[in-house]
């Protein structure tokens, strides 16, 4: 009976994660969460690149909106990132949220860098690929992939002197935005 409630339990456990749950696509007009509880609370993680030669890490700085008639998804990634190289190696980036029981594998995924550790094996994540070759996750609830419409990084004389000042005091590399397209939107 122990057994049985245990083997239960596991497949719950894995239900819960999303792992064996199927994408759905859904319009882009259709994602349910909101966008500063997605963004700012939940986090999210920003993927780029193709099998074998791929980056991924946590934000939560960026904007869902419309742009050019399009719908968008906006992110921005620091030169000091290892994902920012990917960024702009790739036409494609992919946003993926994961339910609230991942929040410390997100932690190790904005604290480590793809430089030093296989991230994707660190945090224990299964990658599946799009059909355009992009990374998502299969632990996942939503996943969105978008197509780079713009990139530049921000010019410290626009900033305020606030922002300015920040990143001369923390020497981190001054962040690009990138605005992609929204392709796809992919729920659990
Ligand atoms: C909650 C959280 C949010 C973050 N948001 C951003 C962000 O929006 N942009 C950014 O450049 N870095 C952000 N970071 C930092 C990167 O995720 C972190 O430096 C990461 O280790 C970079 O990994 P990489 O070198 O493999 O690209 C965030 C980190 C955390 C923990």
């Amino acid at each position: 009976m122990k057994k049985i409630i245990n083997v239960l339990l596991i497949a719950i456990t894995i239900m819960s994660c999303g792992k064996n749950k199927t994408w759905q696509e859904i319009a882009p007009t259709d994602i349910e969460l909101n966008p500063l509880q997605m963004i700012d609370e939940d986090w999210l993680e920003v993927s780029a690149g193709k099998e074998g030669n791929m980056n991924l890490m946590t934000i939560s700085w960026g904007g869902i909106g419309e742009l050019w008639g399009k719908p968008v998804f906006t992110v921005y990634v620091s030169t000091s990132r290892y994902t920012h190289k990917f960024m702009e190696e790739n036409d494609y980036f992919t946003i993926t949220h994961f339910p609230a029981s991942f929040r410390d594998k997100l932690s190790y995924l904005g604290r480590i860098s793809g430089r030093d550790e296989d991230k994707v094996a660190g945090a224990g994540l299964t990658v599946e690929f799009t059909e355009l070759g992009n990374p998502i996750y299969a632990e996942a609830d939503l996943a969105i992939e978008c197509k780079k419409l713009y990139g530049q990084q921000f010019d410290p004389n626009l900033m305020p002197a606030e922002q300015r000042a920040w990143y001369e005091r923390t020497g981190l590399g001054i962040h690009y935005m990138y605005i992609g397209e929204i392709l796809h939107v992919w729920k659990k």
